[in-house]
């Protein structure tokens, strides 16, 4: 039987150079904000891959070192045992970090000046990535429903277009969150055919950004674009470990990418910035996750899991003027505080998160951050250990509670 892992256990970050816990407020030397925003889970790593990497650690010889054959069986049998995928090493490239790839991507698919379509709202760096790289921001916005989950309609993707054509640009890319961040949506297949056909008609090729893709929970599955057949080939998969083992301060990606064309651009971007090799210790970490790490991560899921259900539940009791809603998948809890926003006297999400930081001593993301269409709601991380969410969401019910007149 598998050992129980303990999720409950909390560890203190602060000295570590974590940016959860270092960019907190800090003023008349408090140093007491518990942090529900970023990303990153308060969770170590399983105990085998922080071996690994103490094993690695512990030759003391750190050359240049490459992917080795371990990594990509590795990669591979992680896609064929968790989404009977099968994939071959030559459909793989290794990139650096999710985000720099991403942006290796724009840069390789596209020429400067040209459009990126994105629905939004959605994770920030895309905004950035796109701008960032002299290319400008093609916005497909999507609705909401009112179970929580977005929805993204042709109609929408097809004016987005033609308002880009108006200000007189080619549009060859779109970027793609699935599952998606901050809303925490999973997309079935039948979007996936749909988002795929309507960029095969228009000569766009999609970037799916699969990073969240491990944390779904049942009864959704998760089916990435690069299992979509004959689709497979229009579109490129950028994922990674990072998420799913916590190792955001170790910056490992891979693509997926079964055309040659778009392989061949992409090889020539990574290696234009000389990426293409990938550091000793996240190959270690990723190869060591996704070889032995499946029954830690489905234990965490569990745990994950019943965090949301009982986030949900307490600020949708507890907390009036928020509507939080049920993930399909990833960690994270979007909520729509646009009531309470306005209850309590606040011009928008950005004041409201700012208040609820240096009054109330829990920091969440403003909604805002993740484009126009996130105004009004906060994002809430519930990944770490359940006390500490729980002092978290009670903090966020003193601190309404203390504020409204
Ligand atoms: C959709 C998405 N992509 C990428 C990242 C970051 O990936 P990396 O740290 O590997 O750049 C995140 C982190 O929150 C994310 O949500």
């Amino acid at each position: 039987m598998d050992k129980p892992f303990n999720f409950d256990e909390i560890l203190c970050r602060k000295g570590t150079g974590a940016v959860k816990w270092d960019a907190l407020d800090r003023q008349e030397g408090q140093d007491d904000v518990i942090p529900l925003w970023v990303a990153d889970m308060d969770f170590p790593s399983p105990p085998d891959l922080v071996e690994a990497l103490k094993n690695r650690a512990a030759h003391p010889v750190y050359g240049y070192t490459g992917a080795s054959s371990a990594f990509y069986e590795s990669l591979l049998s992680w896609y064929h045992q968790q989404y009977h995928l099968t994939l071959e090493s030559n459909d793989l490239l290794i990139g650096p970090g999710t985000v720099p790839s991403l942006g290796i991507a724009i840069r390789a698919l596209s020429a400067p000046g040209d459009g990126v379509l994105i629905f939004t709202p959605v994770y920030h760096p895309f905004f950035d990535m796109i701008r960032q790289n002299n290319r400008q921001v093609v916005e497909a916005p999507m609705d909401l429903n009112g179970r929580g989950r977005y929805g993204f309609r042709r109609e929408t993707a097809e004016q987005a277009l033609a308002a880009a054509r108006e200000r007189g640009l080619s549009v060859p890319l779109a970027l793609f969150c699935s599952p998606h961040n901050p809303g925490g949506s999973v997309w079935e297949k039948a979007e996936l055919e749909m988002l795929l056909d309507f960029a095969a008609e228009r000569g766009i090729t999609v970037i799916s950004d699969e990073i969240h893709g491990d944390f779904v929970y049942p009864p959704k599955s998760f089916t990435s674009l690069a299992a979509l057949g004959a689709y497979a080939d229009r579109a490129v998969v950028i994922s990674g470990a990072n998420k799913s083992f916590n190792l955001g301060g170790l910056h490992v990606s891979h693509f997926v990418v079964r055309d040659e064309n778009l392989k061949q651009s992409l090889k020539a971007g990574l290696k234009a910035l000389a990426f293409h090799q990938g550091d000793i210790f996240s190959m270690i970490a990723a190869e060591t996750a996704y070889r032995g790490g499946a029954s830690w991560l489905a234990a965490l899921k569990i745990y994950i899991r019943r965090n949301i259900e009982e986030a949900v539940r307490y600020l949708n009791a507890e907390v009036p003027g928020i509507r939080a809603y049920e993930p399909e998948g990833t960690y994270l809890i979007w909520a729509d505080a646009t009531e309470l926003i306005a209850r309590l006297g606040l011009e928008d999400d950005v004041e409201f998160t700012g208040g609820l930081e240096r009054e109330g001593r829990v920091k969440l993301t403003p909604g805002s951050a993740f484009g126009s269409r996130g105004k009004g709601f906060v994002r809430i991380n519930t990944a770490c250990p359940r006390p500490q969410l729980l002092e978290g969401l009670r903090r966020i019910k003193d601190w309404q509670g203390r504020k409204k007149r």
